[in-house]
């Protein structure tokens, strides 16, 4: 496998590489993770025999779209180590994602596979802005979840000082702030306004706080949020992009000198975008379901995995790398009310659009006969909880309209005093709720 240099940590040559030479590092790579997955792990020369190919039959990036796709459902099959492509003796990492039905999916990484992975955190929060010697809250969740120990590994990388905070304790979360004076936390967007809504209580000036850069990923987030966020607070809000099937945080980062989308780390993953219906390819720009071949990884290699992320393939800017759009949201996470098709990210533009209400908010789906009905629950800003019943209603109503007009579904509203909606403690927010199921 070719060597690309690290010329200084968080910073790669290949971030600012032309095109043909950036093509031929993936190409080259590609050749060796398609001979790695189909020498080392059955489920892969099963697959590709199945479908007809071989890894000599790669000539060309555009010839991947030949190989057959892997889903998360092949992980399950092959529970618990069965993906892996070296002995397990060399897996010095195992993470799982817990999914919520079922078993985990298990992932598993050799010691390059770490050294990788920090490589790229680190120059994740180089992209954000961060820089040797800054102190990093790191404040997703430890333990099998991806992001607190890729985050961890990768500010140290780069030389940073850690708080291994990890997510919840969000009294704690607002002292160390105070105290330690970090300039920048990593933390899921939701859980940010969480400790946002803290530092109010224990009147602290969020503007005037330590922090500069927040980097937020592992759930949808809108860019109507980043507005709300950095207005709030005062800091760069940067979109960090990853899942653990691939490798964790880090697959792409978003530049803070542009803030137009996250950067694949196209070095190491080659990305493409797919007809989630069909399967087909569809050409950069066009929106799709979101597809990663890894082009580097040693213990569990993934070739084509569907990712289920909607988004679409943007051209480089700050970096020579494509980017990928803000996620829309999950394919698994669309609703179908009434047969239109529903994000929850497009509600929470809506909800951010009325200034009296927070980033709270839940999707709560029933169904009467054979019509389901979605109700939107919102909350008010602490600043705002003194309003009349009328007042509550009067913003219900303003939300409710804006939906109507802008997504074109009757929705009941119901707004909530402030810190009425359930909290998440640990990281990604519970947006949707289900009740069609016991209805
Ligand atoms: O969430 C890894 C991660 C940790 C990414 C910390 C960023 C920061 P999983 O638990 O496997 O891994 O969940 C992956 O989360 O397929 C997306 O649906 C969603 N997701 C992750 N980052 C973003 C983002 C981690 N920036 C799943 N925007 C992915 C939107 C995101 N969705």
């Amino acid at each position: 496998m070719s060597e690309v240099k690290s010329s200084k940590a968080g910073r790669d040559a290949i971030e600012h590489a032309s095109q043909d030479e950036l093509r031929s590092v993936q190409l080259e790579r590609l050749k060796w993770s398609l001979n790695h997955a189909y020498e080392h792990v059955p489920h892969y020369k099963k697959a590709f025999d199945a479908a007809g190919v071989h890894p000599g039959d790669l000539k060309q990036l555009s010839d991947i779209v030949r190989f057959p796709f892997t889903s998360k459902q092949d992980l399950r099959d092959n529970y618990p180590f069965r993906m892996f492509a070296v002995p397990r003796e060399q897996v010095v990492r195992i993470h799982a994602s817990s999914g919520t039905t079922g078993k985990p999916t298990v992932v598993g990484y050799t010691m390059n596979d770490i050294d990788n992975w920090s490589d790229l955190v680190a120059r994740s929060i180089w992209a954000a802005g961060g820089r040797p010697g800054d102190m990093v809250q790191v404040a997703y969740g430890y333990g099998l979840f991806t992001g607190g120990l890729g985050a961890h590994y990768g500010a140290e990388r780069l030389g940073c000082s850690v708080i291994p905070m990890s997510g919840g304790q969000t009294e704690k979360q607002v002292q160390l702030i105070c105290d330690f004076e970090p300039k920048i936390i990593m933390v899921t967007p939701s859980y940010f306004c969480n400790i946002l809504e803290e530092m109010k209580r224990q009147g602290v000036d969020p503007l005037k706080s330590s922090l500069r850069i927040g980097i937020f990923g592992a759930e949808p987030w809108t860019g109507q949020m980043r507005r709300d966020i950095e207005a709030r607070s005062g800091i760069d809000a940067v979109d960090i992009y990853g899942l653990s099937e691939v490798m964790g945080p880090g697959v792409a980062m978003e530049c803070v000198e542009s803030k137009d989308g996250p950067v694949v780390w196209e070095d190491h993953f080659l990305p493409e975008i797919i007809n989630p219906l069909t399967g087909e390819s569809v050409a950069d720009g066009e929106a799709g379901e979101l597809v990663f071949t890894s082009l580097t990884r040693e213990a569990m290699p993934v070739i084509r995995y569907r990712t289920h992320d909607l988004t679409r393939l943007l051209p480089p800017t700050s970096r020579s790398m494509r980017r990928i759009d803000k996620i829309t949201g999950r394919s698994d996470d669309m609703l179908i009310v009434r047969g239109v098709n529903l994000f929850p990210t497009q509600i929470e533009e809506l909800v951010l659009k009325v200034p009296e209400l927070a980033a709270q908010y839940q999707l709560v789906l029933t169904r009467s006969g054979n019509l389901d009905e979605l109700e939107i629950v919102a909350e008010v800003r602490p600043e705002h909880d003194q309003l009349t019943a009328a007042g509550f209603e009067a913003l219900g109503e303003k939300l409710r309209a804006s939906i109507k007009t802008y997504v074109g579904i009757s929705t009941r509203v119901t707004v909530r005093g402030a810190g009425q909606i359930e909290r998440t403690l640990t990281g990604k927010a519970r947006r949707v709720i289900d009740k069609r199921a016991k209805v």
